[in-house]
């Protein structure tokens, strides 16, 4: 493919913070010997080398009661060489959705002859596994995870450490589209060739996100991911003094991390988890306080934000529901040790606007998990690595 290179890049402490990088090229045919300075402000990335990366990535695909015939879609967008790893957190009781992802994916891994695990979000296994290794946060009072998209990704992130992987991505499942989805995979996959450091972030801007009345219309921009941008750029401006907008991706669902990198970041519960994995890494390594990790500080963070070709379309949940991801995405960045006073004024504006808070309120506390890094693999693994067989959705493997 190609893609953009990064011409611009914000720096922030050991963080770099690329600006936007367009997909020009979803294939750029065979590799071949490039002419003089082809790769100079456009990167062409062969097959070859995307195939090294999805062999080191596992996909994770965060899902809860979704349509089966989306999720199958989005399965069979990822790319052969990637590991899927499906966290569900579907109703079991009244009808057995679980079962039903189980059966679905069998099926897609017994034709496609490839490997997808399926493990429940509140599988008592899971939980046992964590807690043995020292990874309370996660668990409620019932002794299992909690809720939450964010508590699944959580999960994952141990599995892909147990499992030996390099990279992580996350998709959601409510993705109509299963070319996007493949487009995704291919963007995390050119990032990190791009990156200069092994701890490495890419998130995903879509092109468009379309709406459908009366016709299409293919708007660019979702209200939640502007604010947020806007707050989160805020919070960056006046610690450098220099005004950016170099954000655009506060809130970006498809994104994937060098696992390096996934297991020093803290992350917070549902939806404020991928604002929080910015304002960590900010706070980590922005310099204001000191380095969380020599290391990571010496190789520096390197975020990329790709701007895909595909629209995005998904399930529209409605407008209730974008007010309960503002509210604790923006609480992240109010609650942050480098939130000063300018910034915090300027999101209880725009929460006070939209009705998301009272006058004189403040955003929750957002509930924050400590980093992975910490925790005993081999203790998960002990508890967690037989029990992947059962999860195992390709029989005899
Ligand atoms: N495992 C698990 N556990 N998955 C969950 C849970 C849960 O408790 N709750 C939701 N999911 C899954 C959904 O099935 C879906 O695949 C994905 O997580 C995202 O949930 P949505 O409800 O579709 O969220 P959204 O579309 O409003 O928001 C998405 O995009 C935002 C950016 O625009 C999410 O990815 C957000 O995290 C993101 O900020
Ligand atoms: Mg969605």
């Amino acid at each position: 493919m190609r893609v953009e290179g990064p011409r611009y890049t914000e720096r922030f402490g050991a963080v770099r913070i690329n600006e936007v990088q367009k997909v020009l090229e979803l294939d750029s045919g065979r590799a071949r010997e490039l002419t003089p300075y082809e790769n100079v402000a456009v990167q062409k990335i062969e097959e070859g080398a995307i195939k090294d990366f999805e062999e080191k990535m596992v996909i994770v695909i965060p899902t809860k009661d979704e349509k089966l015939k989306l999720l199958e879609g989005v399965i069979s967008g990822i790319p052969h060489e990637c590991l899927i790893l499906v966290v569900s957190n579907s109703q079991r009781k009244r009808i057995d959705r679980f079962k039903m992802e189980q059966d679905t994916l069998r099926q897609y891994c017994h034709f496609t002859r490839r490997q997808a695990y399926l493990v429940h979000q509140k599988d008592p296994v899971l939980a046992k596994a964590l807690a043995g290794a020292g990874y309370n946060h996660i668990i409620d009072q019932d002794g299992l995870v909690r809720d939450g998209k964010a508590e699944g990704m959580i999960a994952a992130i141990f599995i892909a450490m147990m499992m030996k992987k390099d990279y992580i991505g996350f998709i959601d499942a409510d993705n109509f589209s299963p070319g996007a989805v493949w487009e995704y995979v291919k963007c995390y996959a050119a990032g990190f060739y791009m990156s200069r450091s092994p701890y490495a972030m890419i998130r995903i801007i879509w092109r468009y996100k379309p709406k459908f009345g009366e016709g299409v219309y293919f708007r660019k921009w979702g209200r939640v991911s502007e604010v947020t941008n806007r707050c989160m750029n805020s919070l960056i401006s006046i610690r450098t003094g220099f005004e950016t907008d170099i954000v655009k991706t506060s809130n970006a669902g498809e994104h994937a991390m060098s696992l390096k990198l996934a297991g020093l970041l803290s992350y917070a519960s549902r939806f404020a988890v991928e604002p929080q994995e910015l304002i960590s890494i900010f706070e980590d390594f922005g310099g204001v306080m000191p380095m969380a990790c020599k290391t990571a500080a010496k190789h520096g963070i390197e975020i990329f934000q790709i701007e895909t070709r595909n629209p995005h379309l998904h399930e529209d949940r409605g407008t209730e529901h974008l007010k309960d991801m503002l509210l604790p995405g923006l609480a992240t960045i109010y609650h942050s040790r480098l939130c000063e006073k300018e910034t915090k004024e300027k999101v209880l504006a725009e929460l006070l606007q939209q009705n998301a808070i009272n006058p004189g309120e403040e955003p929750p506390m957002p509930q924050i998990s400590p980093p992975p890094k910490n925790i005993d693999i081999q203790k998960f693994t002990k508890v967690m690595g037989r029990h992947m067989e059962s999860c195992s959705a390709l029989e005899g493997k």
